[in-house]
């Protein structure tokens, strides 16, 4: 077996996972979650969004967030940015590198960026102009790359187009996202040979929500095409709010728990990593979603 002997994983639950609560969240709940993560070891932090606050009005003031972490050396401390009035947000809060979305699916770019795909990516354009200009690195995440929640079946082919356009216009990565967590292992073994076609696998990455049960599959055969920087989210927190009934991304501890079997290096904590999942779980009143952390967390009060 030829798997990659270490694995990024890109700890998106301060934004994808708490996008979607509806109960007020404070300031200082998301530092110190953010703070928690990377002090269990978590190298790469989705912090906040740029976004309009009438859209997703759980990620306003994401820049408190930003001004009031503790930032540690090493770590990066990303922000999502969907045109170039979030980029200009963004750059106001000090942030250093940025991500962009455009999705496989016309339909779910209408619902969820109110534009077309193709004008989803004009507007990138003028975005990585400024972001060249300040020395900024941008993420690319696709959408619905294994499934619409309005369109239903999504091309491989499709997918492969837009994250083409991604990686032309100069993100340096481009995150494969199964945002109604539909994939199958073998649906995303294809989707990843007809993507690496036109883009190195090790410029991809998986971004696989757990809706049905699936991601962990999902990861395991990425990881068996060789693909190495996994999006995931701690106690699985979090949803889409544009697509109902979607689930939070692979729980991080569940992801770790793969990895730590596999003897795949990520550098990560596991029971400090449980502690902030467990902890972010208590301030929303929500049950935890990884089996990891629910099975340690039995298990240490037996
Ligand atoms: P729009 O209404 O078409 O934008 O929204 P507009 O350009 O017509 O502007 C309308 C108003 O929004 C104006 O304000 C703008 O100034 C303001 P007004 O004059 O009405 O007072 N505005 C902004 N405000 C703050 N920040 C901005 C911004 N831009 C315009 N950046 C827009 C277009 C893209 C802004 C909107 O649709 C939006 O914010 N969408 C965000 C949706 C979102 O965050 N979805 C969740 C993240 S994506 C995701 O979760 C998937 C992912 O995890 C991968 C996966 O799972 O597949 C990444
Ligand atoms: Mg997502």
């Amino acid at each position: 077996m030829n798997l990659p002997k270490q694995v990024r994983l890109v700890e998106v639950g301060p934004r994808d996972g708490l996008q979607n609560e509806q109960q007020p969240i404070s300031v200082a709940d998301k530092v110190r979650l953010v703070d928690d993560l990377s002090a269990a070891g978590l190298s790469y932090i989705e912090v906040g969004s740029f976004v309009s606050p009438k859209w997703v009005p759980q990620m306003a003031g994401s820049e408190l967030v930003f001004a009031q972490i503790k930032q540690r050396p090493g770590v990066t401390y990303a922000g999502l940015t969907p045109n170039l009035k979030g980029f200009e947000a963004a750059l106001q809060a000090g942030v250093r590198e940025v991500a962009v979305f455009a999705a496989a699916s016309e339909a779910f770019s209408q619902k969820n960026i109110n534009c077309s795909i193709d004008e989803s990516l004009q507007r990138f354009v003028p975005l990585m102009d400024a972001a060249k200009l300040h020395d900024i690195r941008v993420r690319g995440y696709v959408s619905c790359v294994l499934g619409c929640p309005y369109e239903g079946a999504v091309a491989p082919e499709q997918v492969a187009s837009v994250a083409r356009e991604l990686f032309a216009m100069g993100c340096y990565e481009v995150s494969l996202g199964d945002t109604i967590g539909t994939g199958t292992a073998g649906a995303t073994r294809r989707l990843i040979e007809v993507v690496g076609r036109d883009i190195p696998r090790d410029k991809l990455a998986g971004h696989f929500h757990d809706t049905y049960g699936q991601a962990l599959a999902n990861v395991y055969a990425s990881l068996l095409e060789g693909i190495a920087v996994f999006d995931s989210s701690v106690a699985g927190l979090g949803g889409c709010p544009y697509a109902k009934g979607a689930t939070g991304n692979i729980a991080t501890e569940d992801v770790l728990y793969l990895l730590n079997g596999l003897g795949i290096e990520t550098g990560i904590d596991m029971e400090q990593l449980i502690a902030a999942g467990q902890r972010i779980c208590t301030v929303l009143g929500k049950q935890n979603g990884s089996r990891v952390a629910r099975a340690r967390l039995a298990q240490a009060s037996a």
